[in-house]
């Protein structure tokens, strides 16, 4: 279930990097990506070039050393990860995540990164058990960082105790039941999927228009995970500076109102609907054939409300599971039910864009799952790639239950 993920391995010094040889080993027979940053520590126990040679990528130890001038390594390889796996996790790199300091190769791109972290520590119990060290845990613990506990036993400092860095089956075993949690890797496949992403651009004159913030990062994610899992992808976008996802038929709309009309023309066919696009609630009134000179004192443009294309999705519902996305910025959760129930959809994902991280733009979000079960699943704050797994996995097993 590995196969294709790009798995960044952190391996920090304690005499368990060894045991980092084998998980590399173990990962890249699963069909993931490895690549390699080791701290300046483990390259005293174990050779860069034996990771080279195991996961056939460089292997990182120099934020400076710089390998391609076009990139900035530490920021790269933090996007380019789906998870990060800290094995060994030495009491040193758990503190350093745990206070923010980023002084290596290592622990930069730990605060760069947005994909999942699994950290399992390697040291000596009574390391282990060490107050300093039991805060920074609960503290990450608490930030959503997952933990694989080192197992009990005979370990290399002579005392026989809790330590020991859990054995790469074991890790490997971990991360597919974890990172892929209870997602059926079938469920979409073949499924006709319509998702709707970007803003629109509502014209005032052949120069001119009203527009809003959205990049179209968050439908696009959806797309591609979607199209990963084999779905038969529609994605309906707004004017937006993104590349097409592999095996997603792209439908490009400028104005509300084109894009209503592409998404009705797929809509009857469809098994999934995903409204994640960011649609103008108005378009000027009168719209100019040549652009509208200026004059002295203020302008008033005349605004008529768009079509609704949401809502009239809700009305024609025909068996599709209809997803709705709502941007608020106060009473978040309210506003978000109210809109659930009104369109009749199956399920509503809230974004609080008053949120650091959450909404137009950037790279990450932070939603709110509803379903019109009444049930609540709050995501936290990671790429829109990992919000769109975790999303998936909630509407799969709506669906299912919608079916049963
Ligand atoms: O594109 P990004 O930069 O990645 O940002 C992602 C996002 C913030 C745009 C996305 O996560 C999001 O929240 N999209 C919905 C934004 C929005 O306009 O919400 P709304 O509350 O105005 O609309 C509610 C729902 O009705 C949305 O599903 C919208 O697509 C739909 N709608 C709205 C107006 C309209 N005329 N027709 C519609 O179908």
């Amino acid at each position: 279930m590995l196969n294709g993920t790009n798995i960044l391995l952190g391996v920090s010094g304690g005499i368990a990097a060894y045991k980092a040889c084998a998980l590399t080993s173990k990962l890249t027979q699963q069909g993931a990506s490895v690549k390699v940053i080791m701290t300046e520590s483990a390259t005293q126990f174990v050779s860069p070039l034996t990771f080279q040679a195991l996961s056939r990528n460089p292997v990182y130890t120099d934020t400076f050393d710089e390998k391609n001038p076009a990139k900035i390594a530490h920021i790269d390889l933090a996007d380019w990860a789906d998870l990060v796996m800290l094995a060994p996790a030495t009491a040193n790199i758990i503190g350093k995540l745990a206070n923010g300091i980023s002084d290596d190769m290592l622990s930069t791109t730990l605060l760069a990164t947005t994909a999942p972290i699994y950290i399992a520590p390697a040291m000596n119990v009574h390391m282990y058990g060490h107050p300093a060290v039991i805060e920074n845990m609960k503290k990450l613990d608490g930030w959503g960082y997952k933990f694989i506990e080192p197992g009990s036993g005979y370990l290399a400092c002579g005392y026989v105790g809790k330590g020991r860095l859990e054995e790469p089956e074991t890790i490997v075993d971990i991360l597919n039941k974890d990172f892929h949690q209870n997602i059926d890797q079938t469920f979409f496949t073949g499924k006709k999927v319509l998702i709707s992403g970007g803003p629109t651009r509502e014209a005032v004159d052949p120069v001119r228009f009203f527009t809003n913030h959205s990049s179209g990062k968050m439908g696009f994610a959806l797309a591609e995970e979607l199209a990963n899992l084999g779905a038969e992808v529609t994605l309906v976008t707004g004017p937006v500076k993104l590349e097409t996802p592999k095996n997603v038929q792209r439908v490009d709309v400028e104005s509300a109102e084109e894009m209503y009309q592409a998404i009705m023309e797929h809509y009857p066919t469809q098994e999934l609907v995903i409204k994640a696009a960011a649609v103008a609630d108005y378009r000027p009134k009168l719209v100019y054939d040549q652009k509208m000179k200026k004059s002295d004192g203020t302008l008033m443009i005349e605004m008529e409300r768009t079509k609704d294309i949401l809502k009239e999705l809700g009305e024609r519902k025909n068996g599709q599971f209809l997803v709705g996305f709502a941007a608020e910025t106060e009473n978040v959760l309210e506003y978000g039910q109210k809109k659930l129930e009104k369109k009749n959809l199956d399920a509503i994902v809230v974004n609080d864009i008053t949120e650091q991280g959450s909404g137009f733009g950037g790279d990450t979000n932070a939603v709110t799952y509803l379903n019109k079960r009444g049930e609540q699943k709050k995501l936290p704050m990671s790429s829109k790639k990992e919000v769109s797994k975790q999303l998936l996995q909630l509407i799969e097993s709506d669906m299912k239950d919608g079916r049963a």
